[in-house]
């Protein structure tokens, strides 16, 4: 089995990841400080399940969706029509969860990335109430992350200038570091690590190059990503190598 991070939970498999955020979030809801509650999703495909299962009858009924706010911790630079779409995918994936207009925040993809980034910063500004991230009131309670088989985590990609910035809350990727190699925005670490729980989910056998190669202690982008809350890295057994 690949050594894995501190506070990792191997689950038998992509399903049991997929329940056990969902757990999570149920849980994350009902202790809520305040009456809005942030929610940063993740992109790529392993988080579609979580997502259909959130919106399925069983969990849907125990969450309170008129405080729930969905915001991205990254899209690509398409249209929301596009295949490619992180705001696409996630409202294909959410179905018909009743999410009250305007608490899906997706990112301007429609511009430029510079735009983008700036919009989506001020967008987050609005719903934190203030311009600064006080480690004492995160601005979100729930942050999900995907693994790239790069070690890149929402497009904060190894060796290009978003991984390094550390005081804007969004940044633009002109070059992604792995298809779909089209521009991209993305939250920074420090607006990543305002959360009251921040989820790894990691799920299948080609992540268990990435999770090798931090295990051999190598500067990837996933290794910068910390919380000011609890981090918890959601393994199932194929990844995990057990
Ligand atoms: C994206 C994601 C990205 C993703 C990883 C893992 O927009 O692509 O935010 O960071 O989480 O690339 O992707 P999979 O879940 O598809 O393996």
């Amino acid at each position: 089995m690949i050594p894995l991070p501190p506070n990792a939970e191997i689950l038998p498999d992509a399903d049991a990841v997929a329940a056990a955020a969902a757990e999570r979030l149920v849980a994350l809801c009902e202790s809520a400080p305040r009456s809005a509650i942030g929610v940063c999703l993740a992109g790529g495909s392993t988080p579609k399940r979580l997502y259909a299962r959130l919106g399925a009858p069983d969990t849907r009924r125990r969450l309170p969706w008129n405080r729930l706010h969905w915001f991205f911790g990254d899209d690509r630079l398409v249209p929301w029509t596009d295949a490619a779409s992180n705001v696409r995918m996630a409202r294909e994936a959410f179905g018909d969860a009743p999410i009250p207009e305007g608490h899906l925040h997706g990112m301007d993809t429609h511009g430029t990335a510079e735009a983008g980034a700036r919009a989506y910063a001020e967008t987050l500004r609005a719903f934190y109430g203030a311009s600064e991230l006080d480690p004492a009131r995160p601005l979100f309670d729930l942050v999900l992350l995907g693994l790239g088989e790069d070690g890149h985590t929402a497009s904060l990609f190894p060796a290009k200038p978003a991984l390094a910035e550390r005081h804007a809350w969004t940044a633009p990727v002109p070059e992604a570091g792995l298809a779909p190699f089209v521009p991209r925005i993305t939250l920074t670490v420090p607006a990543l690590a305002s959360a009251r729980e921040t989820l790894f989910l990691v799920t299948g056998a080609g992540k268990q190059e990435p999770l090798r190669r931090l295990a051999r202690g190598e500067d990837l982008p996933a290794r910068h990503v910390h919380s000011v809350g609890r981090l918890v890295w959601l393994v199932d057994r194929e990844a995990a190598g057990a």
